[in-house]
């Protein structure tokens, strides 16, 4: 599945801006500063489609981006940023767990991680919610340019081990710079949406 055509079709800070239809839709999270808004740009070949930035905290809102006009793929706030008030921390884990919880288009929620680190209690937590909510338990390991090959297996291993899972298969090395394995997320994607 080639992305032909992308575009930022809605930015939602409430439920209400929801796009009003029922486009099957893929969703990534996973912490602040991991590289969410990094993945769907290089992943739709486009350079600063959505806003992304060294420091954390950068997405604040759910943003929608129309595929092929036949699926979304969905950037959503980061999470276990610590630099930031109570007040917005509160209104991050809102917009997160009602996308999470309540929309129905939401066809795959892929966990991003950073390869070079190991999965915090909350990345647990939110992969444990993935799996009991019935979605396959994708991840994406991704800044996979920032370690030495050597490492890689090391690195996976732990995340493997921390996340707990069994298939080996789920986990997607990939990085934004160089766009290793690319391909086989756009196969991956081609599948999800199809089924
Ligand atoms: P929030 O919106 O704050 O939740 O962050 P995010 O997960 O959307 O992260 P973002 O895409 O803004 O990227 C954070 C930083 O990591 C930026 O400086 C990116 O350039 C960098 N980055 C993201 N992916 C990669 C990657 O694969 N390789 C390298 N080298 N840097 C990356
Ligand atoms: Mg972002």
């Amino acid at each position: 599945m080639k992305i032909k055509k992308i575009e930022l079709e809605q930015v939602a800070g409430f439920k209400s801006q929801w796009p009003n239809d029922n486009l099957d839709e893929i969703a990534f999270v996973g912490r602040s500063n991991v590289g969410k808004s990094s993945f769907i740009n290089s992943f739709s070949n486009r350079k600063a489609l959505a806003k992304t930035s060294s420091k954390p905290g950068k997405t604040r809102t759910i943003n929608f981006y129309r595929v092929n006009d036949s699926f979304r793929l969905v950037d959503l706030p980061g999470y276990g940023f610590a630099n930031v008030s109570k007040a917005e921390k509160a209104k991050w884990d809102k917009l997160i767990n009602e996308y999470l919880h309540d929309r129905e288009n939401r066809k795959e929620v892929f966990l991003i991680v950073d390869i070079r680190h190991e999965p915090t209690a909350l990345d647990k937590q939110m992969y444990d919610w993935i799996i009991d909510s019935g979605f396959m338990g994708f991840v994406i390991a991704t800044k996979y340019d920032k370690i030495k090959k050597s490492q890689i297996q090391q690195h996976i291993n732990l995340i493997k081990k921390k996340l707990e899972i069994e298939d080996e298969g789920l986990i997607f090395a990939y990085s934004s710079e160089t766009k290793h394995n690319k391909d086989v997320l756009e196969e991956q994607v081609e599948v999800i949406i199809e089924i």
